[in-house]
């Protein structure tokens, strides 16, 4: 009896197949979209991700569902078995080599997996970024080298030995799926290529005033004013049918005179302080939010609540044990509108060296360069240990974190 891979090493096989040709086809546009392609990139990372996962899946699977065994041995079977090997380093190396070049970029735009789930940036040198770049190039072509290897062997066993080895990938051993199947890695190339927006002369022969960057925004302006001249225009619908393609989110400097406070209630009373030495990082669209990265860095040596018995108290271990952890830090990788000029930020509390989830909700207010930015945060204190001794029995459980500053985009 023919021997088949389980279903599920089946299914696996066809959809990374499938994702890895419509991630070379996107891909391959673009360095040539730069900034206009943004929701594109997000794109190409979310799915270069979910390749990265899925392949995960299917070597553990590997070892625990029974293969088929080998059908032949000596050198054939070998090349067979190497070609094997060689397309799970393509299956990792692709997603990781694009994760380092993005991590390692000199501008780090953060990714939002499929606009939901943040991607940490790995902890590389920037130094490796072109070797990363470029083998992440490299790569597609010895995977494009390793495919028409890999399909030549199935043929010849298929038709040359005619022992229907493509069947042990095809579900049922049916027909239509032996065609539809490997029919899906064309498929999923061809889409690649028909989200890809006009190339940018195209995009200009439709906005002759703009510049290459600045294309894609003018472009949509002049669709939403005279929306018949998209449904003409074939540059247009292809572009329509994607997201509004999104510069890279501006980066802001925070002004002096800005503040970061904190109020506890203390047995009916309320006990309030700030911090007079912080800063902040902030690359933000506030039209587009989720691309944004927050990141504020707090010099718990500088906190005071005003008087000096108490203050003396607060760089202890019993509080903010400045000694060994002389710095907070909140980072924010993505951030929500809840209403016109009120956003929402859940990130990443380090306080007293422990890291939580913390959420952040801030307003923005003014236009053009300049904002004005104000904000808090209820910090549960118990969760980093501040305030675990016997002064402390009388303080409220939650913190109450507000901020206010003037922000200049760079
Ligand atoms: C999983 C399979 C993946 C494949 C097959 C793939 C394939 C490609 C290809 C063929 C290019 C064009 C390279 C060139 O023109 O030199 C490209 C570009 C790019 N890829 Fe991927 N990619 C994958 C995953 C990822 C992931 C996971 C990320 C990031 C998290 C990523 C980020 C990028 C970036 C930023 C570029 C533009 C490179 C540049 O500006 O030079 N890719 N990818
Ligand atoms: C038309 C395209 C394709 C056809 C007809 C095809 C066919 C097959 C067949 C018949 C096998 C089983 C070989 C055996 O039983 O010894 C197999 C295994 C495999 N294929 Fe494909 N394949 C195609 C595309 C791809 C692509 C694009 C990849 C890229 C990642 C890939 C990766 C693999 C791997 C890694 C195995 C080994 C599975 C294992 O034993 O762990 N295939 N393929």
């Amino acid at each position: 009896m023919m021997q088949r891979y389980s279903l599920t090493a089946i299914i696996l096989h066809w959809a990374i197949a499938a994702l890895l040709a419509f991630q070379i086809s996107v891909g391959w546009a673009l360095e040539s979209l730069g900034a206009r392609g943004f929701s594109l990139y997000q794109l190409h990372k979310s799915v270069g991700i979910t390749i990265l996962l899925l392949t995960f899946v299917r070597i553990v699977v590997r070892f625990y569902k029974p293969r088929p065994a080998k059908l032949e041995r000596g050198w054939q079977g070998a090349l067979a078995l190497w070609v094997h090997v060689g397309l799970y380093a393509f299956m990792l190396g692709a997603p990781l080599t694009g994760w380092a070049l993005v991590s390692t970029a000199k501008v780090k735009v953060p990714t939002l997996i499929f606009g939901l789930i943040p991607l940490p940036h790995l902890p590389l040198p920037a130094s490796v970024h072109g070797l990363a770049e470029n083998s992440h190039g490299l790569i597609a072509w010895l995977g494009i080298a390793l495919f028409l290897l890999h399909v030549a062997g199935a043929l010849r066993h298929h038709v040359l030995m005619g022992d229907g080895l493509i069947y042990r990938m095809i579900p049922g051993r049916s027909r239509v799926l032996l065609f539809v199947l490997p029919a899906l890695i064309l498929v999923a190339f061809a889409v690649g290529r028909m989200i890809v927006p006009a190339a940018a002369p195209d995009a200009a022969a439709t906005a002759p005033a703009a510049d290459e960057d600045e294309a894609a925004p003018i472009d949509n302006a002049t669709n939403a004013a005279v929306p018949e001249q998209a449904a003409n225009a074939t540059t247009n619908t292809a572009e329509a049918e994607t997201e509004t393609p999104v510069g890279p989110p501006p980066a802001w400097s925070v002004q002096p005179g800005g503040k970061i406070g904190f109020a506890v209630g203390n047995d009916g009373d309320t006990i309030s302080g700030s911090f007079s030495r912080w800063t902040a990082d902030i690359v933000m669209d506030p039209d587009h939010p989720d691309s944004a990265t927050i990141t504020v860095s707090i010099d718990m040596t500088s906190a005071s609540v005003g008087d000096a018995y108490k203050d003396g108290m607060l760089p202890g271990d019993e509080f903010f044990g400045v000694a060994a952890h002389p710095t907070a830090t909140f980072k924010a990788t993505g951030a929500q509108q809840t209403a016109p000029g009120r956003y929402r930020a859940d990130g990443t509390l380090t306080l007293k060296g422990i890291s939580k989830p913390q959420r952040i909700s801030f307003t923005l207010s003014g236009t053009g360069k300049t904002r004005s930015i104000s904000g808090t945060a209820r910090v549960t204190r118990a969760l980093f240990g501040v305030g675990n001794g016997d002064s402390s029995t009388s303080l409220a459980p939650s913190v109450a974190v507000t901020f206010a500053f003037k922000a200049k985009q760079k």
